[in-house]
């Protein structure tokens, strides 16, 4: 299996993103980090560690940066609520709060496998850039970065920015820079992943208590995509980043040109994706542009079918 570590900011995405990493038989969760971004980074460490705990996962989750490298945070609770989690009763998580920041524990899990870690972030890229300025030395250490953020169309935070993006674009442009093998997964293939009645459904079938719980997030999340986007079926986002990893043939990829935008009065955050080569630029990553829809729901349900 693939050993993975997933820097998150849940977030309702977020959270069915750690129960596919920690469910799926391909995957092996070795650690979780939070990033401001979706709430602040208060709520984010604690909600890693709430879905974590419903689940029955007993990993390290540790927090990493409050903000972006350069930037104020922008936080998007009209989508998941004051408390990043909107509705379901939290309760108390069972799992601590690691003492180590985010970046002491990715380099320390790095170091201690025995073979490269993948980074699956699902979030603004703030701890993935830590690391990598801070501890360029781990860089061989690290299989790969799968991302969710960006588009190779329009935005949803701005007419032509996704919001992890738009949130730390340096981030970005310094984990694009590092040479690590890099995979963007962006609305263009994540607003395939629509929870319709008949996803819900058959989450809910899993009769677990995760899957109680996550439907009772998948509620909200739909009633907010519905009140902000008019999308009544929310696009969740976050676990097809996790679903390339743990189903490689569920998303398609193209090896390409990516660049960010970091001084548009207009278009900040943007992601600039060269398919036919216009720029003459070397291809720096790999974007999604397919996904196989019904596989990649019967890999979140089953995922969420194995846990508690
Ligand atoms: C991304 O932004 C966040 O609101 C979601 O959790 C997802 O990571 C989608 O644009
Ligand atoms: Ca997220």
């Amino acid at each position: 299996s693939v050993p993975i570590i997933v820097d998150c900011d849940p977030g309702h995405d977020d959270a069915l993103a750690l129960w596919l990493a920690a469910g799926h038989p391909a995957l092996d969760l070795l650690a979780v980090t939070a990033v401001g971004g979706n709430v602040p980074l208060e709520h984010t460490s604690r909600n890693a560690r709430i879905v974590l705990s419903v689940a029955g996962v007993d990993v390290p989750v540790a927090a990493g940066a409050a903000g972006p490298l350069s930037r104020e945070l922008v936080t998007a609770e009209w989508i998941h609520g004051e408390n990043g989690l909107g509705g379901p009763d939290l309760p108390e998580p069972a799992l601590p709060l690691d003492p180590r920041s985010a970046t002491e524990l990715m380099a320390d899990t790095l170091e201690a496998a025995s073979e490269p870690v993948a980074i699956v972030a699902t979030g603004p890229l703030t701890n993935v850039a830590v690391l990598l300025r801070d501890r360029p030395d781990l860089a061989p250490r690290i299989r790969e970065i799968v991302w969710m953020g960006g588009s190779t169309e329009r935005g949803n935070a701005t007419p032509y920015a996704e919001f992890n993006a738009l949130v730390d674009p340096e981030a970005l442009a310094l984990v694009l820079g590092s040479g690590v093998r890099f995979t963007m997964v962006g609305l263009n293939v994540t607003h395939r992943a629509l929870v319709t009645p008949a996803v819900r459904t058959a989450l809910a079938a899993a009769g677990t208590r995760t899957a109680a719980f996550g439907d009772e997030l998948l509620e909200f999340f739909c009633r907010t995509n519905d009140e902000v986007f008019g999308m009544p079926d929310g696009p969740l986002h976050d676990p097809v980043a996790v679903a390339v990893l743990a189903d490689p043939g569920c998303v398609e990829l193209r090896h390409t040109r990516l660049d960010v935008e970091l001084t548009g009065t207009e278009t900040l955050g943007a992601t600039s994706v060269d398919f036919d080569g216009m720029l003459g630029r070397e291809p720096n990553a790999w974007v999604a542009v397919g996904l196989d829809v019904d596989r990649f729901w019967a890999g979140v349900v089953d995922a969420v079918a194995r846990l508690a």
